[in-house]
């Protein structure tokens, strides 16, 4: 397959599929981009002309490439009648509703026109690539490209093979996204894939130490931020992801891995979300976003905010070296992943090697020695580290 001619489907036009159809236009590619709604192609068309406009102010593009982007992204039209207008694209990618029988429905109609290596690719933060696979004559051609939010501002992709996914398929879909200069890694069709699944306790231990009490939400963000150099504290972040999103995702992969406490989410998140405190979308969250209004202040004790640090930090390096365990990617990939999908100020395996295996293995044991909970496990493969003398790091180069 020659990816320069390829042609790319986008179905979905929403935050995700409007972002992608930018990316793979902006690389060159005509894109054909549809959604069930008809009136939504003009408000993606708008958006992407903003964001391009954007990049041409900030230097990254010349106001004939922006043109030229704009230019090669066309209507698919009404999709109640059909997905002909897909018919000549190498690839096609949805990013419709997070739900599995609109996802299927929707590759089984896009496999009555498109040639038959036409790859299949979903966008889909939480369903398996299995499932959606599943429903398709050749699940072969179906296989998880995922991006982040927003798409052509954040570098990293995650490709995800399904079972029935073949090789080759794998590697086109991989070198068409890397040639849009994205930074791709691969991930194993487990829940939350990479970022997802290694990320939850940044906020779920947050969670947890707020409920207990330890520290208020103003105080664990600033220990977040200013002692463990996050980007931004947990609980504005999921202010600034929508709680009701934030929830959802968690609440999907709690259910995914067969109820394992370590993903369990947090009633606190959950009240917020029954009361429309959503975020910063909603004007309220953790923190209240209204005109004049006072934001907490922090309570700046810096052995509190350590402890606060040390023991998300346990949880957050355990999660990355339990991936590892699990081969959900390669170390090399996990280090990535973090760092490009969610700013990580650095990979999890070097920063617990930083601070020490055996050390993080203590607080994980002083926490399950405390609350006597399954959630605070420590990775087989932490143990192996530790009494190996084993870097945790050691993989990724
Ligand atoms: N928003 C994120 O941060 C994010 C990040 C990564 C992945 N995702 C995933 O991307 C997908 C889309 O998310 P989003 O945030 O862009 O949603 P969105 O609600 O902004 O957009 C979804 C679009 O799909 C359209 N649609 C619904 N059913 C359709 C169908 N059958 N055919 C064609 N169009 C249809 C809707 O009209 C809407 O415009 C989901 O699978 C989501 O899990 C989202």
């Amino acid at each position: 397959m020659n990816s320069d001619k390829l042609v790319v489907g986008v179905v979905g036009a929403g935050a995700m599929g409007s972002g992608i159809a930018q990316v793979a236009a902006a690389a060159g590619h005509h894109v054909i981009l549809g959604d069930a709604n008809v009136n939504t192609f003009t408000r993606a068309h708008a958006s992407i002309a903003r964001a391009l406009a954007r990049d041409v102010d900030k230097g990254r593009l010349d106001e004939a490439g922006a043109e030229a982007a704009l230019g090669r992204i066309a209507d698919a039209d009404d999709l109640s009648r059909g997905y002909q207008a897909f018919a000549e694209c190498g690839v096609v990618i949805e990013a419709v509703v997070e739900d599995l029988a609109v996802k299927r429905t929707l590759f089984a109609g896009l496999e009555r026109v498109v040639a038959s290596e036409c790859i299949l690719a979903t966008n889909t933060s939480s369903l398996s690539i299995a499932a959606i696979g599943g429903g398709c004559k050749r699940a072969e051609r179906v296989l998880g490209i995922h991006f982040f939010n927003p798409a052509p501002v954040m570098p990293l992709v995650e490709i995800v093979p399904g079972v029935a996914t073949s090789p080759a398929q794998l590697d086109v879909a991989r070198a068409l996204v890397d040639s849009w200069n994205k930074k791709t890694v691969i991930a194993s069709d487990t829940p939350g894939f990479i970022v997802n699944r290694i990320a939850r306790p940044f906020y779920s231990e947050s969670l947890r130490q707020l409920e207990e009490g330890i520290a208020d939400a103003a105080t664990i963000d600033w220990a977040m931020r200013d002692i463990g150099g996050f980007r931004m504290g947990p609980f504005e972040l999921m202010d600034f992801i929508g709680n009701d999103v934030n929830f959802a995702v968690t609440s999907s992969v709690f259910e995914a891995f067969f109820h394992d406490s370590r993903y369990r989410p947090a009633l606190t998140q959950r009240r917020l979300v029954e009361a429309g405190r959503l975020g910063r979308k909603s004007g309220r969250g953790y923190y209240d976003y209204g005109e004049g209004a006072v934001q907490p202040e922090p309570t700046r004790d810096a052995a509190v905010g350590q402890a606060v640090v040390d023991r998300t930090l346990a949880m957050l390096v355990n999660s990355a070296v339990d991936a590892v365990h699990m081969r959900v990617a390669s170390p090399a990939d996990i280090e990535t992943a973090m760092m490009k999908g969610v700013n990580y100020p650095r990979g999890l395996l070097a920063w617990g090697d930083e601070i020490g295996a055996s050390v993080i293995l203590e607080r994980l044991e002083s926490l399950s020695e405390e609350y006597r909970e399954e959630r605070y496990r420590p990775s087989p493969l932490l143990r192996r580290h530790v009494r190996e003398g084993l870097k945790l790091s050691a993989h990724t180069q």
